[in-house]
């Protein structure tokens, strides 16, 4: 094991369904006989497929790939195939993010997918000592309405579900327009965060902040506004970013390396450092660490 691999770390920023292999993804085709609902005949399939220009060109193929994931057991092997990576590279502590509503939209119950994530976090604490929280995320793209349902199924498992987020699109669905729906998940107790300043503006972040986020994920595009990145260093405001994802969806394209350098540069920012969907983008959390961007 490398030096990198043995560090302690904490991973706050990563999708469970971003964790799909290619090979699970055929693997759980099979078994589930579903092989007709991906758009693919073959691992190499698959891997080829895995070029993106933007988020939502990643996003497209992302929910695509949860096709295969029906039954509790699927759920439990996605997240303990992740866990064990993620144990190998010295993850000591995760906070995973799932989509309930990308799989209640296919009829697969909430409980049937949370039960099954729960199931495996469970288990690596019991062996590893790895802890744990689960964060579900709202879907922007399915609206503020379907927020709220969201969240009223999540009550009924409020014992396994430690927050809530928000991710998928980000132009054209502001994070204002989730306010309610965090308001009520506040009320109820879950910690609060949302993906922002991903691909969309500073503004975005300043929204986030005001739905009352505990971290703000990715929040890059704060280097357009001075001010903002003078309240998140006051705040000691988490960004959880995710430099290969940026680098796979072309997030600053051609000048990644630079913008990173400038936000690590000011030397006041709280950062932590997250694979977010690494079966998509080729690493997880060791190479973060180790990638030229
Ligand atoms: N869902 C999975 N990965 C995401 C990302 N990088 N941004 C927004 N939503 C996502
Ligand atoms: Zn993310």
């Amino acid at each position: 094991m490398d030096l990198v691999d043995a560090l302690p770390k904490a991973e706050l920023h990563v999708h469970l369904e971003g964790t799909l292999e290619p090979e699970q993804m055929m693997y759980l085709a099979q078994r589930n006989n579903v092989l007709d609902q991906i758009p693919y005949d073959s691992v190499e399939e698959v891997r080829k497929a895995y070029d993106f220009k933007d988020l939502q060109s990643f996003l497209d193929l992302y929910y695509a790939g949860c096709a295969v994931l029906l039954e509790q057991q699927d759920f439990y092997d996605l997240t303990w195939a992740y866990l064990e990576r993620a144990h190998a590279e010295g993850v000591v502590h995760v906070e995973p993010f799932f989509d309930p509503q990308t799989h209640t939209q296919r009829n697969v119950p909430f409980g049937t997918a949370v039960k099954g994530v729960h199931a495996a976090l469970k288990d690596a604490e019991a062996k590893w000592g790895m802890t744990s929280g689960i964060i579900i995320c709202f879907l922007r793209h399915l609206g503020p309405e379907a927020a709220l349902e969201c969240l009223e199924e999540a009550l009924l498992f409020k014992d396994m579900i430690m927050g809530v987020g928000l991710d998928s699109t980000e132009i054209g669905w502001p994070n204002k327009l989730f306010t309610e729906a965090f308001t009520r998940a506040k009320a109820e107790g879950f910690r609060l965060v949302a993906h922002a300043g991903e691909e969309g503006p500073a503004e975005n972040v300043h929204q986030a902040l005001a739905l009352g986020v505990q971290r703000v994920d990715h929040g890059i595009h704060s280097l357009e506004d001075p001010d903002l990145l003078k309240q998140l260093a006051e705040r000691r405001m988490p960004l959880t970013l995710c430099p290969l994802s940026n680098l796979k969806l072309k997030v600053y394209d051609g000048e990644l390396q630079e913008r990173m350098q400038e936000l690590f540069g000011l030397g006041n920012l709280c950062i932590t450092v997250n694979s977010d969907d690494p079966a998509y983008f080729g690493g997880y959390m060791s190479l973060q660490l180790t990638t030229e961007l």
